[in-house]
Parts: C-alpha cells; sequence; structure tokens
C-alpha cells in the first residue's frame, strides 16, 4: 500500500500528489528499474520529459506495474525544439504513446523559450478534449507567468521551477498564488549542490527530529504547500524521501531554514543570452 501522501487541489479541480518522482538523468537503461522501484515504494506521481530520453523505460514500468491508472499521476513535458501549435500536438501524441498512455495527468511547457505561444494553444485544446487532465509550464519566472496568464484562456495549473533551501521562491510562489497557480520544485535537494547534505543548519534540525537532511528539505517544501518530486536512483533513499509525513517542523525551524536563502539559482540563469541560445540550440532526438 502506499504511504501516506497528501494531495493538492490544482486550480482546475484535478488532484496531485504533493510528494512524486523524479526522473531526471535517470539513464534509459536504468530507468525501467527505477520507476519499477519508486512506484513499489509508493510513488504514484512520477514526473520526466521528452528531453530526458526515457520516457519509454517510464511507460515499461507503469505497464509492468499493474498500478490503476487512476491511481497514478503522470507528468511530461514538451521540450523547446517541438514548441508550435501542429508541432506541440505531434509531440503530445508521441509522449502519450512513449508512455503508452491514452491520456496524461499533467504537461508541461519545458522552458519559456522558442513558440510556446503556438504551443499552448495546442495544449489548451488537449486540455478540452480531456487528453491532458491539467497543463502547465516550467522555468517561467513571473513576468513570462503573467503574460502567458493574461493573454490565453486557460491559466496553468502548474509552474514547476527550481526551488530549495538556497533558492527558496518565496515572492515567486506568492504571485503564482494571487494567479492560482501551484508551484512545483524541481531540484529540492539542489542536486546535492553547495554541500546541502552537510549543511550545519539543516543537520542540526535533522538531527533534534531523528530525520535525515533529504526529509528535513522536503517537509519544509510541502510544510509551504510546495510539490515536490525528488529522484534518486537507490531504493532506501526512495522510502527515505517518502517518510516525511510523521513529523513537523517548528515555525522556528521553518524560519531558520528560511535563513539559507541565497537570492540566486545554484544552476544557471534563464534569462542569461548564452543560456537561452544554448537550451535552444540542444536536439532531443
Ligand atoms: N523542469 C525542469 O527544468 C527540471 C529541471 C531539473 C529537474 N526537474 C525535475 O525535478 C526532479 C528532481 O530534481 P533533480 O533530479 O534535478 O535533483 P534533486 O532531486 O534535487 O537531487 C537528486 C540528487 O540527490 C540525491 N539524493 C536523492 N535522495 C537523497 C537522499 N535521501 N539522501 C542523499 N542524497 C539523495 C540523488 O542521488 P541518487 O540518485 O544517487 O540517490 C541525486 O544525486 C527531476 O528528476 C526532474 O523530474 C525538472
Amino acid at each position: 500500500m502506499a504511504p501516506q501522501n497528501r494531495m493538492i487541489t490544482l486550480n482546475n479541480g484535478v488532484e496531485m500528489p504533493i510528494l512524486g518522482f523524479g526522473v531526471f538523468q535517470v539513464p534509459d537503461g536504468q530507468t525501467e528499474q527505477v520507476v519499477t522501484d519508486a512506484l513499489a515504494a509508493g510513488y504514484r506521481s512520477i514526473d520526466t520529459a521528452a528531453s530526458y530520453g526515457n520516457e519509454q523505460a517510464v511507460g515499461r514500468a507503469i505497464a509492468a506495474s499493474g498500478i490503476a491508472r487512476e491511481e497514478l499521476f503522470i507528468t511530461t513535458k514538451l521540450w523547446i525544439q517541438h514548441t508550435g501549435e501542429d508541432t506541440a500536438r505531434r509531440e503530445f501524441d508521441k509522449s502519450l504513446g512513449n508512455l503508452g498512455l491514452d491520456y496524461l495527468d499533467l504537461y508541461l511547457i519545458h522552458q519559456p523559450l522558442g513558440d510556446y505561444y503556438s504551443s499552448w494553444r495546442a495544449m489548451q485544446k488537449l486540455y478540452g478534449e480531456g487528453l491532458a487532465k491539467a497543463i502547465g509550464v516550467s522555468n517561467f519566472f513571473g513576468d513570462r507567468l503573467v503574460d502567458l496568464i493574461q493573454h490565453n484562456d486557460v491559466t496553468p495549473a502548474v509552474n514547476q521551477v527550481e526551488t530549495h533551501p538556497f533558492f527558496q521562491r518565496q515572492a515567486d510562489q506568492q504571485l503564482m498564488r494571487e494567479h492560482g497557480v501551484q508551484i512545483e520544485s524541481w531540484g529540492p535537494f539542489a542536486e546535492g549542490k553547495n554541500d546541502l547534505f552537510t549543511n550545519p543548519t539543516l543537520t542540526a534540525i535533522a538531527a533534534g527530529h531523528g530525520k535525515s537532511v533529504a526529509q528535513v528539505v522536503l517537509r519544509w517544501l510541502i510544510q509551504r504547500d510546495v510539490v515536490v518530486i525528488p529522484k534518486s536512483v537507490r531504493p532506501d533513499r526512495m522510502a527515505e524521501n517518502l517518510d516525511i509525513f510523521d513529523f513537523e517542523l517548528s515555525d522556528d525551524e521553518m524560519a531558520r531554514i528560511g535563513g539559507l536563502e541565497t537570492g540566486k539559482s545554484m544552476f544557471f540563469d534563464h534569462r542569461d543570452p548564452a543560456m537561452v541560445k544554448w537550451l535552444g540550440g540542444r536536439r532531443v532526438d
């Protein structure tokens, strides 16, 4: 049986587990086993992307699991190379086929780059047809998000952005909340950058609860109502990362973690022209 989880209700009434599992940088050859292990551990929400190159392997694990479709929450994303109205529709069909599904729970625009307004028009149609139960975006800073909302019919249900103790996105979350957009964290552990797993503040708080730094970070995020999708290829860590519903951080502990904010990305700046050029030139097939 799946361990306890909490459901978040998106702006269209769709329910999404607050804790899911991500498969970025899981090699294609390892992904089927990793997702099989994650489903066995109790995860029901899986986050992949066309650009991760492992949708088919995710699909095989889902099919082999025997878990009822309605118990699962499956997300994938449209890459920049495939923005455009017709292309987005075609790529959606391809992703759905790769995953072996007849609908997606959440389809995201992966980056606010390329002709993503046309993609959004296609995605609004997919949503209207029930092929994507919810549609959203990823890596949208506030200005891009508000502009997309203002000039379209459907407000994104989710904005998946880098969010962790060193880049906390409090103001971004507030803006999203004002527009009915659910924040979802990618890189909840900052992939271990900036020595996250040995950070003295996090280590001290973890020791006080008999929990790990990873569990404290995930708990801090879900107490902020941030959806999380930690990645691990190790079953022991998959179980550890799920085991966050039996303790609570105090206001003081939340504030101490708040003090770790650096105000900048641990990865790269999506507004840096060199990065925009690099991302836009990346081909995924
Ligand atoms: N939309 C986007 O642009 C975007 C970008 C990045 C990520 N994402 C999504 O967000 C998901 C999560 O982000 P992420 O994979 O980049 O990084 P992450 O979840 O912050 O960190 C993953 C790293 O932490 C390690 N780890 C996991 N659990 C641990 C634990 N309990 N103790 C110690 N180490 C632990 C993993 O190692 P092991 O695997 O060896 O355990 C891996 O090295 C991705 O998988 C993807 O689905 C989206």
